[in-house]
Protein backbone atom coordinates (compact mmCIF):
# COMPACT_ATOMS: atom_id res chain seq x y z
CA UNK A 1 0.00 0.00 0.00
CA UNK A 2 2.75 2.53 1.24
CA UNK A 3 4.80 1.80 -2.12
CA UNK A 4 1.22 2.73 -4.20
CA UNK A 5 1.11 6.01 -2.51
CA UNK A 6 4.71 6.46 -3.19
CA UNK A 7 4.50 5.59 -6.55
CA UNK A 8 1.41 7.55 -7.53
CA UNK A 9 2.71 10.65 -5.62
CA UNK A 10 6.15 10.61 -7.71
CA UNK A 11 4.66 9.83 -11.31
CA UNK A 12 1.91 12.59 -10.70
CA UNK A 13 4.34 15.02 -9.60
CA UNK A 14 6.76 14.24 -11.77
CA UNK A 15 4.26 14.91 -14.75
CA UNK A 16 3.26 18.09 -13.20
CA UNK A 17 6.35 19.67 -12.26
CA UNK A 18 7.54 18.90 -15.99
CA UNK A 19 5.14 20.70 -17.32
CA UNK A 20 5.85 23.33 -14.83
CA UNK A 21 9.41 23.91 -15.84
CA UNK A 22 9.31 22.83 -19.11
CA UNK A 23 11.75 20.06 -18.72
CA UNK A 24 12.26 16.57 -17.73
CA UNK A 25 11.89 16.36 -13.44
CA UNK A 26 12.69 13.43 -11.42
CA UNK A 27 11.04 13.19 -8.18
CA UNK A 28 12.22 11.16 -5.07
CA UNK A 29 9.68 9.69 -2.56
CA UNK A 30 10.89 7.97 0.88
CA UNK A 31 10.55 6.91 3.67
CA UNK A 32 11.85 8.57 6.38
CA UNK A 33 14.82 6.53 8.81
CA UNK A 34 12.57 8.06 12.02
CA UNK A 35 8.52 8.02 12.31
CA UNK A 36 8.71 11.68 13.78
CA UNK A 37 9.84 13.18 10.42
CA UNK A 38 6.44 11.72 9.36
CA UNK A 39 5.90 8.95 7.38
CA UNK A 40 6.86 10.08 3.90
CA UNK A 41 9.43 12.67 2.77
CA UNK A 42 10.27 14.47 -0.78
CA UNK A 43 13.68 15.23 -0.88
CA UNK A 44 13.74 18.77 -3.01
CA UNK A 45 17.82 19.36 -3.53
CA UNK A 46 17.96 17.87 -6.93
CA UNK A 47 14.85 19.74 -7.76
CA UNK A 48 16.07 23.07 -6.77
CA UNK A 49 18.95 22.23 -8.59
CA UNK A 50 18.11 21.35 -12.42
CA UNK A 51 15.72 24.30 -12.24
CA UNK A 52 18.08 26.74 -10.85
CA UNK A 53 15.32 28.35 -8.59
CA UNK A 54 15.62 29.04 -5.05
CA UNK A 55 14.41 26.60 -2.73
CA UNK A 56 11.55 28.46 -0.87
CA UNK A 57 10.02 29.08 -4.37
CA UNK A 58 10.60 25.22 -5.27
CA UNK A 59 9.27 24.17 -2.13
CA UNK A 60 5.97 25.81 -2.89
CA UNK A 61 5.44 24.61 -6.31
CA UNK A 62 5.79 21.22 -5.15
CA UNK A 63 3.63 21.83 -2.68
CA UNK A 64 0.98 23.57 -4.75
CA UNK A 65 1.51 20.02 -6.96
CA UNK A 66 1.05 17.83 -4.19
CA UNK A 67 -2.44 19.55 -3.10
CA UNK A 68 -3.90 18.68 -6.22
CA UNK A 69 -2.70 15.09 -6.31
CA UNK A 70 -5.27 12.03 -6.12
CA UNK A 71 -3.35 10.42 -2.98
CA UNK A 72 -3.51 13.71 -1.00
CA UNK A 73 -6.16 13.00 0.88
CA UNK A 74 -4.21 10.52 2.46
CA UNK A 75 -2.29 13.07 4.42
CA UNK A 76 -3.14 15.17 7.53
CA UNK A 77 0.04 17.44 7.70
CA UNK A 78 2.81 18.11 5.30
CA UNK A 79 5.95 20.08 6.88
CA UNK A 80 8.78 21.72 5.58
CA UNK A 81 12.20 21.23 6.84
CA UNK A 82 15.12 22.54 5.35
CA UNK A 83 15.40 20.97 1.46
CA UNK A 84 12.64 18.19 2.52
CA UNK A 85 8.84 18.07 2.11
CA UNK A 86 7.63 15.63 5.11
CA UNK A 87 4.23 14.01 4.56
CA UNK A 88 2.41 12.43 7.77
CA UNK A 89 -0.47 10.07 6.98
CA UNK A 90 -4.02 10.77 8.09
CA UNK A 91 -4.37 7.60 10.14
CA UNK A 92 -7.83 6.88 10.29
CA UNK A 93 -8.34 7.19 6.40
CA UNK A 94 -5.06 4.82 6.63
CA UNK A 95 -5.83 2.48 8.50
CA UNK A 96 -9.62 2.12 7.04
CA UNK A 97 -8.41 1.87 4.01
CA UNK A 98 -5.73 -0.90 5.21
CA UNK A 99 -8.42 -2.81 7.21
CA UNK A 100 -10.94 -2.81 4.61
CA UNK A 101 -8.42 -4.65 2.01
CA UNK A 102 -6.27 -6.60 4.34
CA UNK A 103 -9.54 -8.83 5.40
CA UNK A 104 -9.01 -9.96 1.56
CA UNK A 105 -5.39 -9.99 1.30
CA UNK A 106 -5.11 -13.50 2.46
CA UNK A 107 -7.41 -15.05 0.16
CA UNK A 108 -6.45 -14.11 -3.02
CA UNK A 109 -3.92 -14.43 -5.68
CA UNK A 110 -2.29 -10.87 -6.79
CA UNK A 111 -2.02 -10.51 -10.49
CA UNK A 112 1.83 -9.57 -11.18
CA UNK A 113 2.26 -12.56 -12.53
CA UNK A 114 -0.90 -13.49 -14.07
CA UNK A 115 -0.56 -15.34 -17.74
CA UNK A 116 2.77 -15.51 -17.08
CA UNK A 117 5.29 -18.90 -16.07
CA UNK A 118 7.61 -19.47 -14.42
CA UNK A 119 10.27 -22.90 -14.13
CA UNK A 120 12.02 -23.47 -11.03
CA UNK A 121 14.59 -26.38 -11.17
CA UNK A 122 15.93 -26.88 -7.67
CA UNK A 123 16.64 -30.03 -5.27
CA UNK A 124 18.03 -31.78 -7.79
CA UNK A 125 20.07 -34.23 -5.58
CA UNK A 126 22.54 -36.73 -7.31
CA UNK A 127 21.08 -40.43 -7.49
CA UNK A 128 23.22 -43.27 -5.57
CA UNK A 129 24.97 -40.29 -3.53
CA UNK A 130 23.64 -38.81 -0.20
CA UNK A 131 21.26 -35.69 -0.34
CA UNK A 132 23.33 -32.72 1.09
CA UNK A 133 23.20 -29.94 2.78
CA UNK A 134 23.29 -27.84 0.22
CA UNK A 135 20.70 -30.00 -1.37
CA UNK A 136 18.33 -29.18 1.93
CA UNK A 137 18.83 -25.52 0.74
CA UNK A 138 18.08 -25.86 -2.82
CA UNK A 139 15.17 -27.54 -1.83
CA UNK A 140 13.91 -24.96 0.87
CA UNK A 141 14.93 -22.24 -1.19
CA UNK A 142 13.04 -23.60 -4.19
CA UNK A 143 9.96 -24.31 -2.95
CA UNK A 144 9.00 -20.97 -0.86
CA UNK A 145 9.96 -19.44 -3.93
CA UNK A 146 7.81 -21.30 -5.85
CA UNK A 147 4.91 -19.95 -2.94
CA UNK A 148 5.72 -16.91 -3.48
CA UNK A 149 5.56 -16.74 -7.11
CA UNK A 150 2.10 -18.63 -7.15
CA UNK A 151 0.70 -16.19 -4.95
CA UNK A 152 1.45 -13.72 -6.94
CA UNK A 153 -0.03 -15.39 -9.67
CA UNK A 154 2.56 -16.85 -11.54
CA UNK A 155 2.19 -20.66 -12.96
CA UNK A 156 4.82 -22.13 -11.63
CA UNK A 157 6.55 -25.70 -12.57
CA UNK A 158 8.80 -27.17 -9.69
CA UNK A 159 11.00 -29.13 -11.40
CA UNK A 160 13.62 -32.05 -9.88
CA UNK A 161 16.52 -32.01 -12.27
CA UNK A 162 17.70 -35.85 -10.57
CA UNK A 163 21.77 -36.02 -11.53
CA UNK A 164 21.09 -39.29 -12.44
CA UNK A 165 23.42 -39.79 -15.66
CA UNK A 166 27.37 -39.36 -15.52
CA UNK A 167 30.23 -41.28 -15.88
CA UNK A 168 29.78 -41.99 -12.13
CA UNK A 169 27.55 -44.88 -12.62
CA UNK A 170 29.58 -46.68 -14.64
CA UNK A 171 32.10 -46.82 -11.38
CA UNK A 172 29.01 -47.85 -9.62
CA UNK A 173 27.57 -50.79 -11.60
CA UNK A 174 31.20 -52.33 -11.65
CA UNK A 175 31.76 -51.97 -7.69
CA UNK A 176 28.05 -53.32 -7.47
CA UNK A 177 28.85 -55.95 -9.76
CA UNK A 178 32.66 -57.05 -8.73
CA UNK A 179 31.84 -56.34 -4.79
CA UNK A 180 28.35 -55.54 -4.35
CA UNK A 181 26.21 -57.05 -1.82
CA UNK A 182 22.44 -56.72 -3.17
CA UNK A 183 20.73 -56.87 -0.05
CA UNK A 184 22.82 -54.36 1.76
CA UNK A 185 21.93 -52.31 -0.99
CA UNK A 186 18.46 -53.05 -1.32
CA UNK A 187 17.77 -52.79 3.07
CA UNK A 188 20.28 -49.41 3.07
CA UNK A 189 20.64 -47.68 -0.62
CA UNK A 190 22.21 -44.54 -0.32
CA UNK A 191 24.46 -45.98 2.25
CA UNK A 192 25.60 -48.62 0.38
CA UNK A 193 26.08 -47.30 -3.07
CA UNK A 194 28.52 -44.39 -1.48
CA UNK A 195 30.14 -47.35 0.14
CA UNK A 196 30.88 -48.99 -3.38
CA UNK A 197 32.19 -45.66 -4.55
CA UNK A 198 34.53 -44.74 -2.02
CA UNK A 199 35.90 -48.80 -2.26
CA UNK A 200 36.41 -48.31 -6.12
CA UNK A 201 38.60 -45.11 -5.74
CA UNK A 202 40.53 -47.00 -3.05
CA UNK A 203 40.88 -49.89 -5.12
CA UNK A 204 41.61 -47.68 -8.79
CA UNK A 205 44.76 -46.32 -6.81
CA UNK A 206 46.03 -50.10 -6.84
CA UNK A 207 44.72 -50.78 -10.15
CA UNK A 208 44.34 -48.09 -12.53
CA UNK A 209 43.17 -50.41 -15.09
CA UNK A 210 39.49 -50.71 -13.37
CA UNK A 211 38.55 -46.71 -14.59
CA UNK A 212 38.82 -48.23 -18.13
CA UNK A 213 36.56 -50.60 -17.18
CA UNK A 214 33.81 -48.43 -15.28
CA UNK A 215 34.27 -45.94 -18.37
CA UNK A 216 33.14 -48.61 -20.73
CA UNK A 217 30.40 -49.69 -18.96
CA UNK A 218 28.97 -46.03 -18.79
CA UNK A 219 29.63 -46.00 -22.64
CA UNK A 220 27.67 -49.36 -22.88
CA UNK A 221 24.62 -47.82 -20.71
CA UNK A 222 24.61 -44.74 -22.69
CA UNK A 223 24.31 -47.06 -25.75
CA UNK A 224 20.93 -49.11 -23.94
CA UNK A 225 22.85 -52.24 -22.79
CA UNK A 226 19.58 -54.25 -21.01
CA UNK A 227 21.55 -54.99 -18.04
CA UNK A 228 23.53 -52.11 -16.89
CA UNK A 229 19.67 -50.18 -18.04
CA UNK A 230 18.26 -52.21 -15.48
CA UNK A 231 20.90 -51.68 -12.61
CA UNK A 232 20.91 -48.11 -13.05
CA UNK A 233 17.01 -47.70 -13.41
CA UNK A 234 16.97 -49.89 -10.11
CA UNK A 235 19.28 -47.76 -8.42
CA UNK A 236 17.47 -44.84 -9.48
CA UNK A 237 14.19 -46.35 -8.02
CA UNK A 238 16.04 -46.88 -4.44
CA UNK A 239 17.32 -43.48 -4.05
CA UNK A 240 14.33 -41.60 -4.83
CA UNK A 241 12.67 -43.54 -2.58
CA UNK A 242 14.82 -42.70 0.12
CA UNK A 243 15.08 -38.45 -1.23
CA UNK A 244 10.80 -38.75 -1.02
CA UNK A 245 11.37 -39.50 2.45
CA UNK A 246 12.94 -36.25 2.89
CA UNK A 247 10.32 -34.76 0.76
CA UNK A 248 7.88 -35.84 2.92
CA UNK A 249 8.94 -34.92 5.93
CA UNK A 250 9.14 -31.29 4.38
CA UNK A 251 6.23 -31.62 2.41
CA UNK A 252 7.76 -30.42 -0.90
CA UNK A 253 6.50 -31.73 -4.17
CA UNK A 254 7.33 -31.57 -7.97
CA UNK A 255 5.62 -31.60 -11.34
CA UNK A 256 8.23 -33.08 -12.96
CA UNK A 257 11.01 -35.41 -12.12
CA UNK A 258 12.99 -35.75 -14.98
CA UNK A 259 16.57 -35.86 -14.21
CA UNK A 260 19.50 -35.76 -16.49
CA UNK A 261 19.24 -39.16 -18.41
CA UNK A 262 15.49 -37.99 -19.71
CA UNK A 263 17.49 -35.49 -22.11
CA UNK A 264 19.84 -38.39 -23.32
CA UNK A 265 18.64 -38.37 -26.80
CA UNK A 266 17.74 -35.30 -26.85
CA UNK A 267 21.46 -33.82 -26.71
CA UNK A 268 21.71 -34.35 -30.20
CA UNK A 269 19.74 -31.55 -31.62
CA UNK A 270 21.97 -29.24 -29.72
CA UNK A 271 24.90 -30.18 -30.60
CA UNK A 272 23.68 -30.25 -34.32
CA UNK A 273 21.91 -26.81 -33.78
CA UNK A 274 25.23 -25.65 -32.63
CA UNK A 275 26.85 -27.22 -35.39
CA UNK A 276 24.62 -25.43 -37.71
CA UNK A 277 25.61 -22.20 -36.38
CA UNK A 278 29.20 -22.66 -36.34
CA UNK A 279 29.52 -22.38 -32.80
CA UNK A 280 31.38 -25.54 -32.20
CA UNK A 281 35.14 -25.85 -32.50
CA UNK A 282 37.49 -28.83 -31.75
CA UNK A 283 39.99 -28.60 -29.08
CA UNK A 284 42.48 -31.67 -28.92
CA UNK A 285 39.15 -34.11 -29.95
CA UNK A 286 36.78 -32.43 -27.53
CA UNK A 287 34.21 -30.31 -29.11
CA UNK A 288 34.02 -26.93 -27.32
CA UNK A 289 32.01 -23.19 -27.65
CA UNK A 290 34.19 -20.84 -27.24
CA UNK A 291 33.10 -18.11 -24.53
CA UNK A 292 35.72 -15.01 -25.75
CA UNK A 293 38.12 -13.55 -23.09
CA UNK A 294 35.76 -13.41 -20.24
CA UNK A 295 34.84 -17.12 -19.45
CA UNK A 296 36.92 -20.37 -20.37
CA UNK A 297 35.35 -22.21 -23.40
CA UNK A 298 32.10 -24.70 -22.70
CA UNK A 299 32.55 -28.37 -23.04
CA UNK A 300 30.26 -29.92 -25.06
CA UNK A 301 31.85 -32.82 -26.27
CA UNK A 302 34.54 -34.90 -24.79
CA UNK A 303 37.06 -37.08 -27.00
CA UNK A 304 35.35 -39.82 -26.71
CA UNK A 305 31.83 -38.66 -27.75
CA UNK A 306 30.22 -38.61 -24.28
CA UNK A 307 28.49 -35.15 -23.89
CA UNK A 308 28.39 -33.13 -20.54
CA UNK A 309 26.13 -31.46 -17.59
CA UNK A 310 26.30 -28.32 -19.26
CA UNK A 311 25.16 -30.57 -22.70
CA UNK A 312 22.39 -31.71 -20.63
CA UNK A 313 21.81 -28.44 -19.29
CA UNK A 314 20.86 -27.03 -22.58
CA UNK A 315 18.88 -29.60 -23.66
CA UNK A 316 16.82 -29.34 -20.52
CA UNK A 317 16.44 -25.73 -21.09
CA UNK A 318 15.13 -26.35 -25.00
CA UNK A 319 12.83 -28.78 -23.99
CA UNK A 320 12.10 -26.69 -21.08
CA UNK A 321 11.15 -23.93 -23.56
CA UNK A 322 9.60 -25.94 -25.77
CA UNK A 323 6.82 -27.89 -23.36
CA UNK A 324 6.15 -24.88 -20.57
CA UNK A 325 6.68 -21.49 -23.08
CA UNK A 326 8.46 -20.23 -19.81
CA UNK A 327 9.04 -16.70 -18.88
CA UNK A 328 11.36 -17.29 -16.48
CA UNK A 329 13.34 -20.30 -15.55
CA UNK A 330 15.00 -20.33 -12.25
CA UNK A 331 17.84 -22.61 -11.30
CA UNK A 332 18.73 -22.77 -7.19
CA UNK A 333 21.80 -24.48 -6.86
CA UNK A 334 24.81 -23.13 -4.82
CA UNK A 335 27.52 -20.83 -5.70
CA UNK A 336 29.90 -22.80 -6.65
CA UNK A 337 28.08 -23.45 -10.20
CA UNK A 338 28.41 -20.22 -10.80
CA UNK A 339 30.43 -20.34 -13.84
CA UNK A 340 28.70 -22.93 -14.77
CA UNK A 341 25.11 -20.89 -15.30
CA UNK A 342 26.98 -17.89 -16.95
CA UNK A 343 28.15 -20.35 -19.31
CA UNK A 344 25.38 -22.10 -20.29
CA UNK A 345 23.21 -18.61 -20.43
CA UNK A 346 26.31 -17.01 -23.02
CA UNK A 347 26.08 -20.44 -25.12
CA UNK A 348 22.22 -19.82 -25.64
CA UNK A 349 23.15 -15.94 -26.37
CA UNK A 350 25.55 -17.09 -28.97
CA UNK A 351 22.96 -19.38 -30.32
CA UNK A 352 20.78 -16.13 -31.11
CA UNK A 353 17.92 -16.65 -28.46
CA UNK A 354 16.86 -13.08 -26.83
CA UNK A 355 15.59 -15.67 -23.44
CA UNK A 356 18.91 -16.19 -22.21
CA UNK A 357 17.88 -12.86 -20.25
CA UNK A 358 15.25 -14.83 -18.27
CA UNK A 359 17.95 -17.68 -17.59
CA UNK A 360 18.40 -16.41 -13.64
CA UNK A 361 20.76 -18.46 -11.47
CA UNK A 362 19.29 -18.31 -7.59
CA UNK A 363 22.59 -19.17 -5.99
CA UNK A 364 23.47 -19.26 -1.93
CA UNK A 365 25.73 -19.91 0.59
CA UNK A 366 27.20 -22.80 2.43
CA UNK A 367 25.87 -24.07 5.65
CA UNK A 368 27.87 -24.37 8.64
CA UNK A 369 28.41 -25.37 11.79
CA UNK A 370 30.45 -24.09 14.58
CA UNK A 371 31.75 -21.62 11.74
CA UNK A 372 32.87 -24.73 9.71
CA UNK A 373 31.83 -26.07 6.47
CA UNK A 374 29.05 -28.85 7.22
CA UNK A 375 29.41 -31.71 4.85
CA UNK A 376 29.44 -35.19 4.45
CA UNK A 377 32.50 -36.69 6.32
CA UNK A 378 34.71 -40.24 4.64
CA UNK A 379 32.43 -43.12 5.72
CA UNK A 380 30.54 -40.97 8.09
CA UNK A 381 26.93 -39.31 6.24
CA UNK A 382 25.07 -37.03 8.02
CA UNK A 383 21.10 -38.28 7.16
CA UNK A 384 18.86 -35.56 6.93
CA UNK A 385 15.82 -37.72 7.80
CA UNK A 386 17.90 -38.09 10.96
CA UNK A 387 18.73 -34.14 11.19
CA UNK A 388 14.49 -33.86 11.04
CA UNK A 389 14.09 -36.24 13.60
CA UNK A 390 16.56 -34.37 16.20
CA UNK A 391 15.31 -31.11 15.43
CA UNK A 392 11.45 -32.94 16.44
CA UNK A 393 13.01 -34.76 19.78
CA UNK A 394 14.69 -31.01 21.19
CA UNK A 395 10.95 -29.74 19.97
CA UNK A 396 8.89 -32.36 21.81
CA UNK A 397 11.63 -31.75 25.19
CA UNK A 398 10.39 -28.35 25.14
CA UNK A 399 7.18 -28.79 24.63
CA UNK A 400 7.49 -31.28 27.59
CA UNK A 401 8.99 -28.49 29.77
CA UNK A 402 6.20 -26.10 28.83
CA UNK A 403 2.93 -27.96 28.30
CA UNK A 404 3.55 -31.24 29.24
CA UNK A 405 0.13 -32.38 28.74
CA UNK A 406 -0.60 -31.27 25.31
CA UNK A 407 -2.46 -33.38 22.87
CA UNK A 408 -0.51 -35.23 19.94
CA UNK A 409 2.59 -33.73 20.87
CA UNK A 410 4.68 -35.79 19.16
CA UNK A 411 2.98 -34.73 15.85
CA UNK A 412 3.15 -31.27 16.98
CA UNK A 413 6.72 -31.64 17.99
CA UNK A 414 7.61 -32.64 14.28
CA UNK A 415 6.53 -29.69 12.95
CA UNK A 416 7.73 -27.25 14.70
CA UNK A 417 11.23 -29.11 14.57
CA UNK A 418 11.22 -29.07 10.81
CA UNK A 419 9.45 -25.97 10.41
CA UNK A 420 12.27 -24.44 12.78
CA UNK A 421 14.76 -25.42 10.17
CA UNK A 422 12.89 -24.23 7.14
CA UNK A 423 13.17 -20.74 8.95
CA UNK A 424 16.40 -21.15 9.87
CA UNK A 425 17.65 -21.01 7.01
CA UNK A 426 15.16 -18.48 5.44
CA UNK A 427 15.43 -15.75 7.44
CA UNK A 428 19.33 -15.35 6.08
CA UNK A 429 19.40 -13.17 2.38
CA UNK A 430 20.65 -16.82 0.35
CA UNK A 431 23.59 -15.65 -0.79
CA UNK A 432 25.09 -15.82 2.80
CA UNK A 433 25.98 -18.77 4.50
CA UNK A 434 23.94 -20.04 6.96
CA UNK A 435 24.37 -21.67 10.86
CA UNK A 436 23.46 -24.82 11.67
CA UNK A 437 22.58 -24.98 15.23
CA UNK A 438 19.65 -27.13 15.55
CA UNK A 439 19.52 -25.92 19.45
CA UNK A 440 19.26 -22.32 18.61
CA UNK A 441 16.17 -22.74 15.97
CA UNK A 442 13.85 -24.76 17.94
CA UNK A 443 13.82 -21.88 20.66
CA UNK A 444 10.51 -20.50 21.22
CA UNK A 445 11.72 -17.08 21.76
CA UNK A 446 14.26 -15.11 19.32
CA UNK A 447 14.10 -15.00 15.89
CA UNK A 448 13.28 -18.59 15.11
CA UNK A 449 10.57 -20.37 13.51
CA UNK A 450 8.96 -21.53 16.71
CA UNK A 451 8.33 -17.97 17.91
CA UNK A 452 6.44 -17.06 14.65
CA UNK A 453 4.46 -20.41 15.33
CA UNK A 454 4.05 -19.55 18.86
CA UNK A 455 2.74 -15.78 18.05
CA UNK A 456 0.25 -17.36 15.81
CA UNK A 457 -0.93 -19.82 18.31
CA UNK A 458 -1.45 -16.99 20.75
CA UNK A 459 -3.70 -15.34 18.60
CA UNK A 460 -5.97 -18.31 17.77
CA UNK A 461 -6.36 -18.83 21.19
CA UNK A 462 -7.70 -15.37 21.88
CA UNK A 463 -9.81 -15.66 18.44
CA UNK A 464 -11.02 -19.18 19.06
CA UNK A 465 -12.71 -18.43 22.60
CA UNK A 466 -14.31 -15.17 21.28
CA UNK A 467 -16.67 -14.23 18.51
CA UNK A 468 -16.62 -10.87 16.76
CA UNK A 469 -18.32 -8.58 14.07
CA UNK A 470 -15.07 -7.29 11.80
CA UNK A 471 -18.12 -4.83 9.99
CA UNK A 472 -18.71 -3.34 13.77
CA UNK A 473 -15.07 -1.18 14.37
CA UNK A 474 -13.81 2.10 15.49
CA UNK A 475 -11.04 3.33 13.56
CA UNK A 476 -10.11 5.55 15.74
CA UNK A 477 -8.84 3.18 17.79
CA UNK A 478 -6.24 2.29 15.73
CA UNK A 479 -4.31 5.78 16.44
CA UNK A 480 -2.19 4.79 19.41
CA UNK A 481 1.33 4.41 17.91
CA UNK A 482 1.77 0.60 18.72
CA UNK A 483 -1.07 0.19 16.64
CA UNK A 484 -0.31 1.99 14.09
CA UNK A 485 2.89 0.02 13.62
CA UNK A 486 0.45 -3.11 13.03
CA UNK A 487 -1.40 -1.02 10.84
CA UNK A 488 1.81 0.00 8.42
CA UNK A 489 2.72 -3.20 8.59
CA UNK A 490 0.11 -5.00 7.88
CA UNK A 491 -0.04 -2.49 4.64
CA UNK A 492 3.18 -3.80 3.52
CA UNK A 493 2.64 -7.21 2.93
CA UNK A 494 2.03 -7.48 -1.11
CA UNK A 495 5.40 -5.32 -1.54
CA UNK A 496 6.86 -7.17 0.74
CA UNK A 497 5.90 -10.68 -1.27
CA UNK A 498 6.76 -8.67 -4.89
CA UNK A 499 9.81 -7.49 -3.08
CA UNK A 500 11.17 -11.07 -2.05
CA UNK A 501 9.92 -12.28 -5.46
CA UNK A 502 12.27 -9.73 -7.76
CA UNK A 503 15.16 -10.71 -5.41
CA UNK A 504 13.95 -14.25 -5.21
CA UNK A 505 14.67 -13.96 -1.60
CA UNK A 506 12.43 -15.15 0.62
CA UNK A 507 14.57 -13.86 3.94
CA UNK A 508 12.61 -10.86 2.72
CA UNK A 509 9.10 -12.34 3.27
CA UNK A 510 10.68 -14.03 6.85
CA UNK A 511 11.99 -11.18 8.21
CA UNK A 512 8.31 -9.15 7.64
CA UNK A 513 6.93 -11.90 9.78
CA UNK A 514 9.17 -11.59 12.51
CA UNK A 515 8.19 -7.60 12.63
CA UNK A 516 4.90 -8.19 12.20
CA UNK A 517 5.08 -10.70 15.01
CA UNK A 518 7.18 -8.12 17.45
CA UNK A 519 4.88 -5.61 16.53
CA UNK A 520 2.21 -7.84 17.63
CA UNK A 521 3.65 -8.71 20.75
CA UNK A 522 4.43 -4.85 21.93
CA UNK A 523 0.19 -4.38 21.18
CA UNK A 524 -0.47 -7.38 23.08
CA UNK A 525 1.44 -6.21 25.95
CA UNK A 526 0.17 -2.70 26.46
CA UNK A 527 -3.33 -3.45 24.85
CA UNK A 528 -6.06 -5.81 26.99
CA UNK A 529 -7.92 -7.35 24.32
CA UNK A 530 -10.61 -8.61 25.95
CA UNK A 531 -12.61 -5.37 27.37
CA UNK A 532 -16.32 -5.14 28.17
CA UNK A 533 -17.05 -2.64 25.49
CA UNK A 534 -18.22 -4.48 22.76
CA UNK A 535 -17.20 -2.26 19.93
CA UNK A 536 -13.78 -1.67 21.08
CA UNK A 537 -13.39 -6.29 21.48
CA UNK A 538 -14.36 -6.13 17.98
CA UNK A 539 -11.98 -3.83 16.95
CA UNK A 540 -9.10 -5.87 18.42
CA UNK A 541 -10.25 -9.03 17.54
CA UNK A 542 -10.41 -8.11 13.93
CA UNK A 543 -6.86 -6.40 14.15
CA UNK A 544 -5.36 -9.60 15.68
CA UNK A 545 -6.96 -11.50 12.88
CA UNK A 546 -5.70 -10.35 10.14
CA UNK A 547 -2.20 -10.38 11.75
CA UNK A 548 -2.97 -14.07 12.41
CA UNK A 549 -4.17 -14.49 8.47
CA UNK A 550 -0.85 -12.76 7.40
CA UNK A 551 1.52 -14.68 9.55
CA UNK A 552 -0.16 -17.98 8.57
CA UNK A 553 -0.20 -17.36 5.38
CA UNK A 554 3.37 -15.99 5.02
CA UNK A 555 4.42 -18.93 6.99
CA UNK A 556 3.02 -21.49 4.25
CA UNK A 557 4.39 -19.33 1.71
CA UNK A 558 7.76 -19.88 3.15
CA UNK A 559 7.29 -23.69 3.46
CA UNK A 560 6.41 -23.76 7.56
CA UNK A 561 3.80 -25.67 8.98
CA UNK A 562 0.91 -23.66 10.81
CA UNK A 563 -0.13 -25.37 13.92
CA UNK A 564 -2.81 -24.16 16.00
CA UNK A 565 -1.86 -25.20 19.60
CA UNK A 566 1.47 -25.83 21.41
N1 LIG B 1 22.62 -32.31 -9.48
C1 LIG B 1 23.33 -31.07 -9.38
C2 LIG B 1 24.20 -31.07 -8.14
O1 LIG B 1 23.87 -31.68 -7.17
C3 LIG B 1 22.43 -29.89 -9.36
C4 LIG B 1 21.59 -29.71 -10.59
C5 LIG B 1 21.04 -28.34 -10.70
N2 LIG B 1 20.22 -28.16 -11.85
C6 LIG B 1 20.63 -28.07 -13.10
N3 LIG B 1 19.77 -27.96 -14.05
N4 LIG B 1 21.93 -28.05 -13.39
O2 LIG B 1 25.22 -30.44 -8.12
Amino acid sequence: MIDKIKSKLRSELEVKLSSIYNQEINVVVEEPKTTNLGDISIPVFSIVKAVRKPLNEVVDVVIEALEQSQVYSWFKEVNRVGGFINLTFDRLVFAKEVINEAAAVTSFKYEIGKDKTVCIDYSSPNIAKPFSVGHLRSTIIGHAIGNIMEKLGYKVIRINHLGDFGTQFGKIIYAYLNYGDKEKVDENPIEELVKLYVEFHELAKENPEIEDKAREIFKELELGNPEYNKLWEHFREVSLQEYMKVYKMLDVYFDSYNGEAFYNDKMQKVVDELTEKNLLKKDAGAMIVDLGEDMPPALIQKSDGSTLYITRDLAALFYRKNTYDFDEVLYVVGNEQKLHFEQLKAVVKKMGYDFYQDIHHINFGLVLQDGKKMSTRKGKIVKLEDVLKEASSLSLAYINEKNPCLENKEEIAEKIGVSAIIFNDLKNYRTNDVEFNLEDMVNFVGQTGPYLQYTSVRISSVLEENEFDDKNINFELFMSDHSFDLIKTIAQYEEILIKAKNEYSPSVLAKYLLNLASYFNTFYAKEKIMVSDEIERNTKLTLISIIRNILDEGMKLLGMQVIRRM
